[in-house]
């Protein structure tokens, strides 16, 4: 499967979204996580996102995130369409530390 890191808080660009082939994401407020039971593997999402946030699983990267995606993906809506990123997200993009600032 491929995770969404830390990468994404506050950023949210949502171009992930628009190109998974089985819809697979599920989003916050500030975030979002893809749901490892459905994730096909496919890869075409990692290469979209502006703020390099998805991994495959095999990326040291994602194992802190892990856990993470998979237990969101069982608590947040679906999400299909690109929405409006934040304002700022393009000022959050590289910001390193974004942790403590996922809004669950
Ligand atoms: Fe969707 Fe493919 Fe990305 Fe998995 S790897 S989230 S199936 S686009
Ligand atoms: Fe996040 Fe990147 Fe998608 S910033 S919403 S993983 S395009």
């Amino acid at each position: 499967t491929y995770v969404v890191t830390e990468n994404c808080i506050r950023c949210k660009f949502m171009d992930c979204v628009e190109v998974c082939p089985v819809d697979c994401f599920y989003a916050g407020d500030n975030f979002l996580v893809i749901n490892p039971d459905e994730c096909i593997d496919c890869g075409v999402c990692e290469p979209e996102c502006p703020a390099e946030a998805i991994v495959p699983d095999s990326d040291d990267r994602a194992a802190a995130w892990a856990e993470i995606n998979a237990s969101y993906a069982a608590k947040w809506p679906n999400i299909i369409r690109k929405g409006t990123p934040p304002a700022d997200a393009e000022e959050w993009k590289d910001k390193p530390n974004k942790k403590d600032l996922l809004s669950a």
